[in-house]
């Protein structure tokens, strides 16, 4: 708690210090030319306005668009303060620019101004005599808030002196004081470049025009120059950019370089407390952070994760056949830095992403970080499938963990998971369009998922229950061939750990859980046995298990009802899918469909093994006799007069409650 009070506390002076800098700061920058990757430096009142030819198009200038009519407004995007500490200070500053009016008609119209606002948003219809500054309405008013010096290419009105002045306007576009140009040998719309200097010494607002004369020299005119009280028509912080419009008659309103400075307000004396006390307050908070820091450390010490790191790593390379460590760069490399376009799927725990690693297909594993039980998924993971070997198993290639990220690495299985092709869509819910699989495809899948199981179950050295079994964990490679994934939840039997403790922990997806699971929240080996049922049923349907959510009450309207109902009335056959049309051997499909029902029997103990149901894909035996009625689920049940496959009962007892590989 105490580190983060103070860093809290670090957090907070550091705004505060932040606002006090910019607070004091003053505005400058400096744009000799203007590049599009400049354009986010400024506020545009239309999206439209933009920088064309390294110059900034105040009024649009678009070939195409209209032209005529327009008005625009272009602001540098920070505010600077103009005025502090109830008026007594004042900024000065000093503005220089080039401005660059062309006619597109002749004459052109109407001008170009520079302008100082509280005022983001371009009046509406400012367009014409109004230069952008107000409209009809806000002329005049103390409510516009703006000062501009206005270069005016067109007498509009009977106050206008010409149609080739400069003036300077406060709240209306009739001008203060306005002054002609044409006797500097000045001509505002002649596409001549002329480089302008406004500046504000806090008393008086003057400016200077830079023009070639008749020699060929430059010139420095001042041209303008009046008292003016800013701090009476603007607030404290005021934008600082152009407006400009055309009329009837158009003209292209360009500015072509532009510096502003403008003067720092001296700070009142209490802010000046803030400068002393503010660092002194930032070393204090630093050392107490460090200070409780080490105090934490020291004691909560082996909680750390990158303490609990080298155990994770003892623990994964002690596995039998030790999958490679990976650094978080390469595999960054090999995705594109997990690119959304490389995006294979999303599950429950994390999302997948293709890769290359050299000339090697690769499919990433990213748990995510919200996912709370992502280290437990990731060990369970890589520590259980990273020990297996089988043919009908996706192939674990390395593990990352690295800057908090967890990353799992597999084999690319090119034809995706199951789900797709059964339903029609991905992971990801995209609709896909993927040829139904023929019945010799679905078997082999079968086939392939119940030898992975019987593997899982029986075959290796430690029992292993998957507790996911689904469409879409059950990749396809190039073959066709079935190879279950997705072990995130899948949990490794200890013999000498079984006790009948059992953690209220309901995991699977429903739809595939078995009716138990909501009364004993049990994973075992039948229960993995009931969701292979499901998926059974689900390939040779071409149907979802059941709605999302399964619990017991609605239990009944799964797949599972659904045939077994057509089971009883001897009309199992409507059920299979109806896009493998002609494709079928119907004594097989037959068996298929029984199989997979007595797989969900909704007692346990008269499911079959996995053993026994590879028997009856092999037609080495019959599949097991059904009931013609649904059972009822009836809890408890009773235990079975006897064992199937005793010898594979490693064990010890069905019904085994699982242990956890690490502890919660
Ligand atoms: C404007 O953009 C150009 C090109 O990216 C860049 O070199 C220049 O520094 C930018 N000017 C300012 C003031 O940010
Ligand atoms: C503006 O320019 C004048 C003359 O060069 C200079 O004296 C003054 O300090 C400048 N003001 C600012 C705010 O840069
Ligand atoms: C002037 O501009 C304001 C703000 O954009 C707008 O509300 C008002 O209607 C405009 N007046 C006229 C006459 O267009
Ligand atoms: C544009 O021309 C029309 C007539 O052609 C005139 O009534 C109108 O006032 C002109 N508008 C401006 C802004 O000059
Ligand atoms: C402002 O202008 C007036 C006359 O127009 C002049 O007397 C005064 O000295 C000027 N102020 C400054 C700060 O230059
Ligand atoms: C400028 O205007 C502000 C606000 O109206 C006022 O407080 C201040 O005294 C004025 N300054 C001068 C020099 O007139
Ligand atoms: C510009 O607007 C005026 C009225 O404000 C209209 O009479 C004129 O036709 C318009 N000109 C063009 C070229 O659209």
């Amino acid at each position: 708690m105490m580190q983060f009070s103070s860093f809290q506390t670090l957090i907070f002076l550091l705004a505060l210090l932040c606002g006090a800098l910019t607070q004091a700061s003053c505005l400058s920058f400096s744009y000799p030319e203007f590049k599009n990757e400049n354009e986010t430096d400024f506020l545009w009142s239309e999206k439209d306005f933009r920088i064309i030819n390294d110059a900034i198009q105040v009024t649009i200038d678009v070939s195409g668009g209209p032209i005529s009519n327009q008005s625009g407004r272009v602001l540098y995007k920070k505010k600077f303060r103009l005025w502090g500490d109830g008026g007594r200070k004042k900024a000065s500053f000093n503005s220089t620019f080039n401005i660059n009016i062309s006619n597109r008609t002749d004459p052109g119209a109407e001008g170009l101004a520079f302008i100082l606002t509280a005022n983001e948003t371009l009046p509406e219809n400012s367009n014409g005599q109004w230069l952008g500054i107000v409209n009809a309405s806000s002329n005049g008013s103390i409510q516009a808030r703006i000062v501009a010096v206005e270069f005016d290419t067109s007498k509009s009105y009977e106050q206008d002196l010409d149609d080739n002045h400069v003036g300077v306007d406060v709240n209306s576009i009739y001008s203060l004081k306005q002054e002609s140009l044409t006797r500097y040998g000045i001509r505002l719309s002649s596409g001549t470049n002329y480089t302008v200097t406004v500046q504000y010494d806090s008393q008086n607002l003057t400016i200077f025009i830079s023009h070639p004369t008749d020699t060929g020299d430059q010139m420095n005119d001042q041209v303008l120059s009046l008292p003016l009280n800013l701090t009476e028509y603007l607030p404290e912080k005021v934008y600082v950019g152009f407006s400009a419009s055309t009329g009837n008659n158009t003209q292209l309103n360009c500015i072509t370089s532009w510096n502003f400075t403008s003067s720092r307000i001296e700070e009142n004396p209490n802010l000046l407390w803030v400068w002393i006390a503010t660092p002194a307050a930032v070393v204090f908070a630093f050392l107490a952070g460090v200070a409780s820091y080490i105090y934490w450390r020291r004691h909560h010490g082996k909680e750390l994760l990158e303490d609990a790191y080298p155990w994770l790593e003892d623990e994964i390379q002690s596995t039998a056949m030790a999958p490679k460590k990976f650094e978080l760069k390469e595999l960054q490399r090999a995705t594109s830095r997990f690119n959304p376009k490389n995006k294979l799927g999303k599950g429950g725990f994390g999302t997948v992403y293709k890769g290359c690693l050299g000339n090697k297909e690769i499919a990433v594993k990213r748990i995510s970080k919200n996912s709370r039980q992502g280290m437990q998924e990731f060990i369970a993971e890589v520590t259980t499938i990273g020990s297996l070997r089988h043919k009908n198993l996706v192939k674990l290639i390395g593990w990352c963990y690295e800057r908090q990220e967890l990353l799992i690495v597999y084999e690319l299985m090119p034809n995706g998971s199951l789900d797709r092709f059964l339903f029609g869509e991905n992971m990801l819910g995209k609709e896909m369009e993927e040829p139904p699989l023929s019945w010799e495809r679905r078997h082999n899948i079968i086939n392939g998922v119940a030898q992975a199981l019987d593997y899982l179950h029986n075959g290796c050295e430690k029992r292993v229950l998957h507790r996911d079994i689904k469409a879409s964990n059950i990749m396809l490679d190039a073959d066709f061939t079935a190879r279950l994934g997705d072990f995130g939840l899948a949990r490794t039997l200890q013999q000498s750990e079984v006790t009948h403790h059992s953690t209220k922990e309901i995991a699977g997806t429903p739809g595939y859980m078995a009716p138990e699971t909501f009364l004993t929240a049990r994973a075992t080996v039948e229960t993995d046995v009931y969701a292979f049922g499901v998926l059974v049923l689900e390939v040779a349907c071409g149907r979802r298990p059941a709605g999302n959510q399964v619990e017991q009450s609605n239990y009944n309207n799964s797949i599972v009802y659904w045939l077994w109902d057509l089971y009883s009335r001897g009309r199992v056959l409507d059920a299979v899918d109806s896009r493998l049309d002609g494709d079928t051997d119907e004594d097989d499909m037959v068996s298929v469909l029984t199989l997979g029902l007595a797989c969900c029997h909704p007692d346990p103990h008269q499911r079959p093994s996995m053993r026994t149901v590879l028997k009856v894909l092999t037609r080495e035996a019959d599949p097991p006799v059904l009931p013609i009625e649904r059972p009822a689920f009836v809890w408890p049940s009773m235990p079975p007069s006897f064992k199937e496959d005793t010898e594979c009962d490693l064990a010890g007892g069905r019904l085994t409650p699982f242990t956890e590989i690490i502890g919660r």
